[in-house]
């Protein structure tokens, strides 16, 4: 392996050596759009921290999604904006049969029922503290009363015919309780997207800004559940707990600042490794792009492309819909 015997120039000679020699590659099977969604019809509203990012009524996502879908996109996720009226301190609404996720998702799968439909299992768009579980007096977020409402939240988006339910709440134990559910309740098909490693993250600010929850939050936050940033070994055990419990799919978030994460949960596990690119990330990279400092498809590919060589199966990204159009353009 020494010079001029080897010339690691020669595999990046021309266009056709390097595609031969490529290590990883970026699919539109790989994307799972995230999307914010209204109540009402004919509603779109943009988001200060997200440009180029909209919330949409449910019959304006739909003529999005139509064509994109017929591009290649295979899924999305759905996050609900939920009126500050129906927010309460025990998250009723969340489960509500009539509820805006859970009719998003019977008409988006009665109009494109090959598209695969994830739904976020959490309270947080749904209590007026903002805060993803049940509180008691002191504000503390109490863990085993908490599942009880992700369960029957699970239940609900099930029922309504969700393929993929993912809790987000990083509350102990929520996993086997809605595994157990489904089976019960008979959705032994309905696949659990664990939100397995998922970080107390400062990144997740634009989000709360979308959904509308930074305010109900206030300078409250939720370092007693999700994971400290500095660690990493207790994420192989978040995992594996959760794969444990009855997780189809784990993922790590955010994405590119534990890229590390990601890579070492791909060596420990057998399961499809998600990972989320996360609003934050989303606003630094749209940021530069908006001020001309990145040129926008090469940054976000790139971007998407090393989540890939790291060792993710799907990844959820705001660009989900740009990157569908450019990968088959
Ligand atoms: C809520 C939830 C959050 C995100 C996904 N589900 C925010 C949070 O935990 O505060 C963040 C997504 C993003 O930042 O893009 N449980």
């Amino acid at each position: 392996m020494h010079y001029p015997f080897t010339r690691k120039r020669r595999l990046r000679a021309n266009q056709a050596i390097r595609n031969l020699s490529q290590e990883h590659h970026l699919t539109v099977n790989d994307l799972i759009w995230p999307v914010f969604i209204l109540d009402g019809f004919n509603r779109t509203e943009s988001i200060d921290s997200m440009p180029g990012v909209q919330r949409m009524s449910v019959d304006m996502l739909l003529d999005k999604l139509t064509p994109l879908h017929q591009q290649g996109l295979n899924a999305i996720a759905l996050f609900p904006v939920i009126n500050e009226s129906y927010k309460t301190d025990d998250a009723a609404e969340a489960w509500n049969p009539e509820g805006l996720v859970q009719k998003a998702v019977k008409s988006i799968k009665a109009a494109l029922p090959e598209l695969l439909v994830v739904t976020d299992v959490a309270l947080d768009p749904y209590t007026s503290h903002g805060q993803d579980g049940i509180i008691n007096e002191a504000g503390d977020v109490i863990n085993d009363v908490t599942i009880k409402a992700l369960v029957m939240q699970a239940l609900s988006h099930a029922k309504a015919g969700a393929d993929v339910v993912a809790p987000s709440d990083m509350m102990d134990g929520r996993v086997g309780a809605i595994r157990e559910a489904l089976e019960h309740k008979k959705y032994p098909t309905t696949a659990i997207m664990s939100y397995a490693a998922k970080y107390a993250s400062v990144f997740y600010g634009p989000f709360r800004d979308a959904v509308g929850s930074a305010a109900n939050l206030g300078k409250s936050n939720k370092n007693t559940y999700q994971m400290n940033p500095a660690n990493a070994r207790e994420a192989i055990d978040e995992i594996g707990m959760d794969i444990d419990e009855g997780a189809d799919m784990v993922m790590v978030k955010p994405g590119m600042p534990y890229l590390d994460i990601i890579k070492t949960a791909k060596e420990h596990f057998n399961v499809p490794i998600c990972a989320y690119q996360v609003s934050g990330e989303y606003a630094m990279l749209q940021s530069a792009i908006d001020h001309g400092f990145l040129d926008e498809q090469p940054a976000i590919m790139e971007a998407l492309l090393c989540f890939k060589r790291a060792g993710t199966d799907a990844i959820l990204t705001y660009y989900a819909d740009r990157v569908v159009t450019w990968l088959t353009d």
